[in-house]
């Protein structure tokens, strides 16, 4: 180890360490006790037990007195460009109203009326409040603009914020095309694809009743393929559907909620690559039921845990708050849900160097006030995220 620039920290006395590297630590999670990591120009440098600190390195120390340290949450699905907000809408659920895909309008009118300014300072607002609760790595999606210069300026603002950029044009039929929902899919295809691929990574679609159908979702996502964009899919979120299997025909990097689930659906997503990103804050949130996790985690699907922090049926970014759910509700373990918010966000935006404390990766680590990862789960509400390092830098 070499610290030339002396800008080192030695993470010490972490009690138990998360790493996501079964090679060098206990379990699935790599979980090592009594740890030390190094961190330096903005990767990780060093990690291993703390007997074993390699002699003579220097920088700033952190002692964390015992506490619990794991990788920076990988929230790998966000709708963060948005104006206004639907509290009366989420109240007028929790005593009746059913959700239904047709509330995105509201705040597609919102967006579009709000300043450049305004959804950027939104989106400041939303990535430093998850940044609070652990998350280092923040997707966003485009999707409440719906006009070519909507979704482009939606995509601008966003890549300020994050490298994790998602074409969402198709979430919604915009009003001015009521009934004419293939008209405003050949926009998309035709129009906002070619204007907006080159400020996103990802396409993605809104394939469920009320919203986008099987072909029309089909043909959105082969032409973001052939833009050069990778596909992921919202996909049977509130209904049983055909945007499960579509997401693993394509090989889609991820499909999100995956709430509704036939036996074939499951059976498909294990013979792919696609990762199952499970939403548990929207099903709170709209009173929907909860994916069947087990099913998916037995059948050896790969799962990912996400915020999906938006402003109609999840207005959380908490990942610890995602993790509680999933364990009280979806019967993960509290490993399995603490995996999936790390090393599994990562898999579902397929990046190598996040997600994991390993040599090399981004140094983006995170400690709890608590001895374990377990209490992300067993302390539900509690602010336990205590320090945060983002690429190196201590918050
Ligand atoms: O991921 N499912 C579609 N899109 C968002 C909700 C959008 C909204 O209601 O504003 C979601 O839950
Ligand atoms: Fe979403």
């Amino acid at each position: 180890m070499h610290n030339e620039s002396g800008q080192w920290t030695v993470v010490d006395n972490i009690g138990a360490l998360v790493t996501n590297d079964p090679e060098v630590g206990a379990g699935r999670l790599g979980v090592i006790r009594d740890a030390a990591v190094v961190l330096g120009d903005g990767l990780i440098q060093w990690v291993g037990p703390r007997s074993r600190l390699p002699e003579g390195s220097t920088g700033t120390r952190v002692d964390l007195e015992g506490r619990a340290a794991l990788p920076g949450f990988v929230d790998s699905h966000a709708h963060l460009v948005f104006g206004g907000e639907r509290s009366e809408e989420f109240a007028a659920r929790m005593t009746g109203a059913p959700y239904s895909a047709g509330g995105i309008r509201t705040t597609i009118a919102a967006t579009r009326a709000a300043t450049d300014a305004a959804l950027s300072a939104n989106v400041t607002r939303l990535v430093t409040e998850a940044l609070r609760t652990g998350t280092t790595t923040i997707e966003t999606k485009s999707g409440y603009g719906q006009t070519v210069a909507d979704e482009l300026r939606s995509l601008e603002i966003a890549s300020r914020h994050t490298s994790e950029t998602t074409l969402l044009a198709a979430h919604v039929t915009p009003p001015e095309f009521a009934g004419r929902t293939d008209d405003y899919v050949r926009l998309v295809i035709d129009e906002m694809i070619p204007a907006c691929a080159p400020h996103a990574s990802w396409i993605d679609v809104f394939c469920e009743e009320g919203a986008f159908d099987e072909n029309q979702s089909r043909a959105v996502l082969e032409a973001g393929i052939a833009a050069g964009l990778t596909p992921r899919v919202h996909g049977n979120q509130l209904s049983y559907g055909a945007g499960v299997r579509l997401a693993a025909e394509l090989g889609a990097a991820s499909v999100d909620h995956v709430t509704y689930t036939t036996d074939a659906d499951v059976e498909a997503l294990a013979a792919s690559t696609t990762v199952a990103t499970l939403l548990p804050g929207a099903d709170f949130s709209t009173r929907n039921k909860y994916p069947d996790a087990r099913a998916l985690l037995d059948a050896g699907v790969t799962v990912a845990l996400a915020a999906d922090c938006n402003p109609g049926t999840c207005y959380t970014t908490s990942i610890p708050f995602c993790i509680a759910l999933a364990v009280r509700e979806m019967h993960m373990s509290p490993d399995e849900a603490v995996w999936a918010a790390t090393a599994g966000g990562a898999a579902a935006l397929r990046r190598n160097d996040i997600g994991a404390i390993r040599v090399g990766a981004r140094a983006d680590l995170i400690a709890l006030d608590a001895p374990s990862h377990l209490y992300l789960a067993y302390r539900p509400g509690v602010a336990l995220v205590r320090e945060i390092w983002k690429d190196g830098h201590r918050l």
